[in-house]
């Protein structure tokens, strides 16, 4: 059963000229880009996703970060796709993830804890709120929508 995840490639991974890279990676790992959007997230829009750090020290600090320019946003396609994608970019830390786990997209491309890079769903709910949060999608075919 295939499965979906939300990926984001951070201010930090666009700026850094990393998207291709990161693309490519993505693709050769056996994920399907079902749908992918390039934004300028504004305050609210990161305040609300981040809803659950919001009492978090980093979390002004978070903001700033991920309102310092435009950000990749994806939907990944595969089976296993939340795990896989959380195992190719490693640990949160990006500088724990250069001395354990070499090979990660953070290890590549992050600064720090808090600079990270990119993003990726932490479980089925979580890929469910994120992917519904940036993508309205169809209503699936033979169904009429409520009013
Ligand atoms: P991510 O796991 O994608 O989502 C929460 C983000 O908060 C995290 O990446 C980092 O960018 C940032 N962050 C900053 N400090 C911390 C911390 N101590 N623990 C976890 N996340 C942090």
């Amino acid at each position: 059963e295939k499965e979906r995840t939300l990926a984001i490639v951070k201010p930090d991974g666009v700026s850094g000229n990393y998207t291709s890279s990161i693309r490519k990676i993505i693709l050769d790992s056996g994920f399907n880009i079902q749908r992918e959007v390039t934004l300028h997230l504004d305050e609210d829009s990161v305040r609300r996703f981040y809803a659950e750090h919001s009492t978090k020290s980093f979390y002004p600090r978070l903001v700033k970060y991920m309102t310092s320019g435009p950000v990749l946003i994806m939907i990944l396609q595969k089976v296993n796709a939340i795990a896989d994608w959380r195992a190719l970019i490693g640990p949160t830390d990006a500088q724990k993830a250069r001395m354990t786990h070499p090979d990660s997209i953070r290890a590549m491309c992050g600064e720090d804890i808090e600079q990270n890079c990119v993003h990726g769903s932490d479980s089925v709910e979580s890929a469910a709120r994120e992917i519904s949060f940036f993508f309205t999608e169809p209503s699936p075919e033979g169904t009429t929508p409520e009013h």
